[in-house]
């Protein structure tokens, strides 16, 4: 449709419509028959079955016969014969299911992220959706916070490249939304819902607008740079306003400086909560608000399907920012052709044809390797380590995630379980009569009660069981040469509403790891996890540690293409690990202090815990290989630049031992003094380097005044002469580095 046809359209839709093409249901709603439900969900958001047959979205249901069904007769019933908008959370793969997202952060790799982007797209789209509500670019800096997961990491320029990566990946290059396969991104929470305090979710953000704008935005604008469709607001406040009533945030900051010209929708309910925050009095109130604000689609309730007309006629709301709201919402459905085919790309034999295809399971599997980050690999007095496996050793593979087919994390909720490879199914194949496979235990004891989306979960595991579990466990390890001990979380403890005071495994696997330590110190850890844990026991007793965080459908086969040397591990970390949970947040790119305290000084009047280092166990962008590199010493081709130059810096890589590997080469910069605190340092560069036992290799950086400016108090972007630092190692602790002035 052209702009002018649309004008047309839109002139002639009553109030009622016009508010209602701005209310998203979720599929509940349509998949009964209407009189079905009128007496339960209609009737507990006092819908009317006209708002439902007219509205302009549906949530969370999928599926090509059924989406085309739904459309096909809600089209009938809508006056204008207006198709709807599907959306749905595809967040790290619809069918095929990738590595959750902060696993994906690990490759430091973000063209990883777009491929998984590109096929959960394909699948998403044959499967009837237009719209994902991913990437969520969240800056997380403290791993109590369950929806790390979601997130690509506690850097905003690791954060800005996968945003923007994964934006294009679902939308494809040209950002053309009616190309076949694509679907229209979301870039989601707006703003700064990782800055939960004490990582509780939902709860309050309390930044300074500093911070805010130059950590917590970048990422953000990344994904509008890249062309995003949308944008979704977040649970919390900001500056002590909820984000889906925040007028500054949304038309000032969001619309005006930042440069959105897209959808912007409300999360799950969240512009009626703000009766709950306390800033609306009710839900006409709440609507006025939202709409005032620039919230363009209502997610799951009836504050403006309920109240939009009412407050115009009643003179509170002026028909324009209705109207503006309308606009936005039908020219997202013209970009995606919906008007021509309001079916897009909904085909059940597509569906059958791509959907967990050969192609997308390797696609899977590869980026799977690509995420698994080596925490520890003990050499013994002869120089071998416990990975890759030997051949021709007994194995015991052992622990609740041995046969357990939960590896796809809480946010993938379009995936089955059962499509799963275990790491008993691959292990078979591989290893034959050399493996031998036992539980020891449940994932968490009796002692606790998870929620999750369907429902809470309890462990029933009976004492005498879990008895016989450990013995059967205990037997096998002793009888084995090295045992490969698969621990973790479960995924029910990361994800959405999934806070944690303590990031440990659960006890009854610690006991677990105990006693089979008692018996065998041949351990590799095989670890899966949501988040950042604390690996105290671990890390010390384990003598080989690889953290595989939730590996997705092909996640068992990755896992022994990893484990016996197919693949080489190269993951780095994306959050630090802690060294104990209070020292979060934690982030590598902290600010100084006056009073540092370098090399964990004992010494009085300086910033420091009495009780534990200030340093992570694991710091960001940390990772081992199956080899060991050498760097050389920085070397910048010029010590001044001038403000539109540039500087290279370089150092030669070389792959000292006898296995290939892959590397990840990581640029910091510190700006020494500044008008405003500039953090220890800051990733300004990332580089893969694969090489070849003895090869060497010269990798360059550039580095240009973007990767220099930074926020000055008064809200603009600057760039200061002075010293800088240049470091380039291999995590971002490195202190190889090299020093020039900006003139
Ligand atoms: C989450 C969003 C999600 C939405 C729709 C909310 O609870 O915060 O990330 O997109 O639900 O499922």
């Amino acid at each position: 449709m052209r702009q002018s046809e649309l004008e047309a359209l839109l002139k002639d839709m009553s109030l009622q419509e016009k508010a209602d093409q701005l209310l998203q249901l979720n599929g509940t709603f349509y998949t009964g028959e209407l009189d079905e439900i009128a007496t339960g969900p209609i009737m507990e958001m006092g819908l009317k079955s006209e708002d439902i047959c007219q509205a302009g979205s549906i949530l969370g249901t999928y599926g090509a016969e059924r989406l085309k069904e739904i459309q096909k007769k809600y089209m009938e019933k809508q006056p204008h014969h207006i198709p709807m908008l599907f959306m749905m959370d595809v967040i790290h793969g619809m069918k095929t299911i990738f590595p959750m997202p902060l696993a994906m952060g690990a490759a430091f790799d973000p063209s990883v992220a777009y491929t998984a982007a590109e096929i959960a797209a394909k699948e998403a789209s044959v499967s009837g959706l237009h719209v994902t509500f991913s990437p969520m670019a969240d800056l997380v800096r403290d791993a109590r916070w369950g929806r790390v997961m979601e997130s690509t990491g506690e850097d905003a320029y690791m954060n800005s490249l996968y945003t923007a990566a994964q934006v294009k990946g679902f939308q494809g290059d040209s950002g053309n939304l009616r190309e076949k396969y694509k679907v229209a991104s979301c870039v989601k929470h707006f703003a700064a819902y990782g800055g939960a305090e004490a990582g509780r979710d939902y709860n309050t953000v309390e930044l300074s607008e500093q911070t805010l704008r130059e950590y917590y935005l970048r990422s953000y604008q990344a994904g509008i740079d890249a062309g995003v469709a949308l944008v979704m607001t977040s649970f919390n406040t900001v500056n002590g306003v909820p984000a889906s009533v925040n007028t500054w945030l949304m038309r000032e900051v969001l619309r005006k400086e930042m440069g959105f010209e897209g959808v912007l929708i409300s999360d799950y309910a969240a512009i009626e909560e703000t009766i709950c925050h306390g800033v609306s009095e009710d839900k006409a109130d709440a609507a006025e608000k939202a709409l005032k604000a620039g919230v363009d689609i209502d997610m799951m309730t009836s504050c403006y399907s309920g109240h939009l007309a009412g407050l115009i006629r009643g003179g509170k709301l002026e028909e324009g920012i209705l109207d503006e709201a309308v606009m936005r919402v039908l020219q997202l459905k013209n970009k995606l052709g919906l008007f021509e085919n309001p079916y897009k790309d909904a085909d059940p034999e597509e569906e059958k044809r791509w959907i967990l295809c050969e192609e997308h399971r390797k696609a899977a599997r590869d980026a799977a390797c690509k995420t698994f980050v080596l925490l520890k690999n003990e050499r013994d007095s002869d120089g071998t380590a416990l990975l890759p496996l030997k051949k021709g050793k007994r194995t015991a593979f052992i622990g609740p995630y041995v046969e357990n087919q939960e590896l796809l994390s809480s946010w993938a909720v379009t995936g089955s379980k059962e499509d799963c490879v275990t790491i008993r199914n691959a292990a078979e194949a591989v290893l034959g009569e050399e493996a031998v496979f036992a539980c020891g235990c449940p994932i968490f004891g009796n002692d606790m009660e998870i929620p999750s989306f369907n429902g809470n979960i309890r462990c029933d595991v009976s004492e005498a069981e879990r008895k016989g579990m450990l013995e059967d466990a205990l037997k096998k390890a002793s009888e084995a040469e090295q045992v490969v001990l698969c621990l973790g979380e479960h995924s029910a403890q990361s994800g959405e509403a999934a806070s944690r005071t303590m990031l440990d495994i659960p006890e009854i696997q610690m006991e677990l790891f105990r006693e089979i330590y008692r018996v065998n110190q041949n351990i590799v850890v095989v670890l899966f996890s949501g988040r950042p844990l604390d690996l105290r026991e671990i890390s010390r007793k384990a003598r080989t540690v690889l953290e595989v965080w939730f590996p997705g459908t092909e996640g068992g086969n990755a896992i022994l293409d990893v484990l016996t040397g197919v693949q080489s591990p190269s993951g780095k970390l994306p959050m630090s690990f802690p060294y104990c949970v209070a020292q979060e947040p934690l982030h590598y790119d902290h600010y100084n202090t006056g009073r540092p305290n370098p090399n964990g000084r004992v010494e009085k009047f300086r910033s420091r815990y009495l009780d534990a280092p200030n340093e992570p166990l694991y710091p960001f962008g940390y990772g081992l290989t199956y080899t060991e590199f050498s760097l050389s010493e920085v070397r910048l081709d010029r010590e001044q630049m001038e403000a539109d130059g540039m500087i290279a810096a370089s150092v030669i890589m070389k792959n000292e031992g006898t296995v290939f590997g892959t590397e990840t080469a990581q640029m910091y910069i510190r700006d020494l003094t500044a008008s405003v605190v500039r953090p220890v340092r800051q990733l300004k560069g990332i580089q893969k380097v694969s090489l070849m036992p003895g090869e060497s290799r010269t990798v360059s950086f550039e580095i240009t005044r973007e990767q220099l400016q930074f926020m000055a108090s008064d809200g603009k972007e600057v760039l200061e002469s002075g010293r800088f630092a240049v470091y380039i190692g291999t995590d971002s602790t490195t202190e190889n580095c090299a020093e020039f002035v900006l003139i």
